[in-house]
């Protein structure tokens, strides 16, 4: 069926300005690491993208290696915007990434110019584009001098291969050099992009206050961590759930009973505040005024709308984040 988008999709949808730039992103973000690949239906993951975009999410995040197999999710995006989106392109930003192993041999992984260069040129073909409107470098390379990479995501945008760049998971310390870097080239930082969850919490450790002060967006992943933060676990492990996946990154070990009965409480907490435990979560991380966006995955179209409404009830207490830090201060190592 041909696919019109939503005509008022823009009018419910929270949109901030990325860091000190011209630029604004959805306060939620789709992220196509797990769902898109080539192992997953193609019609689920094109109807998740268009009801997206009605939702008024303007922003995909892809990386060269999402999958599996590696590349497929790209492809598959790529696809869908052919089909569905054409005249879209300039109401679209999407991301793409390297700096994981693509491809065998000295060239294929980590953070050198060569990489860096090959890879967005891969990417794009496999996007069908000619630009990415966001290029990270996807993790720190310990070994290759950073001055290198930085001058890689320079290249890629004088050559006009990509709008904006950013950095992945990087230190407070790393942050900082890297903006430095790119500020001399004459390209700014635009964006970081590290995970945050209620159990991950080391950007509140320096790197949120580093981005504000450098003017650099934050858009955090893994919000759900990877759907452990939603209810679907208190009851056992679904069959189509994530874990129950062989290629899924959340395996089944990483849900503990000790995790559990922390999900359980934090459930109730969000109950008393007439949300989902998935809303709650979301709502927590965009309580952080250095937090530009959201970026949540979905295996379904309801996860994803479900997900959007948690903009409904962004603010919390004292008292709600309180009773949150301490049960998980007291659940740490469960
Ligand atoms: N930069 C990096 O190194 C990096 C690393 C990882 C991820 N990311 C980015 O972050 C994005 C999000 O990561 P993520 O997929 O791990 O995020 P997540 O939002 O923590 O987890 C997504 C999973 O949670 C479940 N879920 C989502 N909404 C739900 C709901 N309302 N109710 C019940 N279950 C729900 C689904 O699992 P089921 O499949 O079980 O239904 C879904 O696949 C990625 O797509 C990628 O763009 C970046």
């Amino acid at each position: 069926m041909n696919y019109h988008p939503y005509v008022a999709r823009y009018e419910n949808m929270i949109y901030n300005r990325c860091g000190r730039s011209g630029l604004l992103l959805p306060a939620i973000s789709l992220g196509l690491w797990h769902n898109f690949g080539g192992v997953d239906q193609f019609e689920n993951s094109r109807a998740i993208i268009r009801r997206a975009f009605d939702l008024g999410i303007t922003h995909f995040d892809l990386a060269n290696n999402y999958g599996p197999p590696p590349g497929s999710a790209e492809i598959n995006f790529g696809r869908i915007l052919k089909q569905d989106f054409r005249g879209c392109r300039d109401e679209m930003i999407i991301s793409t990434k390297a700096g994981y192993y693509m491809w065998p041999g000295p060239y294929g992984d980590w953070g050198s110019r060569k990489y860096l260069l090959a890879s967005l040129d891969q990417s794009l073909k496999r996007l069908g584009l000619e630009y990415v409107d966001i290029f990270y470098h996807h993790r720190p390379d310990p070994e290759c001098p950073l001055e290198e990479t930085m001058g890689a995501l320079d290249s890629a945008v004088r050559q006009g291969k990509a709008l904006y760049v950013g950095i992945s998971t990087y230190s407070p310390e790393d942050t900082r050099r890297a903006a430095k870097i790119l500020e001399e080239m004459g390209t700014p930082c635009f964006i970081h992009q590290p995970k945050y969850n209620m159990f991950v919490r080391w950007i509140e450790d320096g790197l949120l206050d580093t981005l504000e002060e450098l003017g650099i967006g934050c858009i955090t992943f893994t919000p759900l961590a990877q759907g452990l933060l939603t209810q679907k676990y208190l009851e056992g492990i679904p069959e189509d759930s994530r874990a129950a996946k062989e290629h899924g990154f959340l395996q089944r070990e990483h849900i503990t009973p000790g995790k559990i009965a922390t999900i359980r409480q934090l459930n109730k907490i969000a109950e008393e505040r007439h949300q989902t435990l998935a809303q709650m979560a979301i709502a927590w991380i965009l309580r952080h005024k250095a937090v530009t966006s959201v970026l949540v995955g979905v295996s379904k179209v309801r996860q994803l709308e479900a997900n959007v409404a948690a903009l409904d009830n962004l603010s919390f207490t004292n008292e709600e984040l309180s009773a949150i830090d301490k049960l998980l201060n007291s659940n740490k190592n469960t």
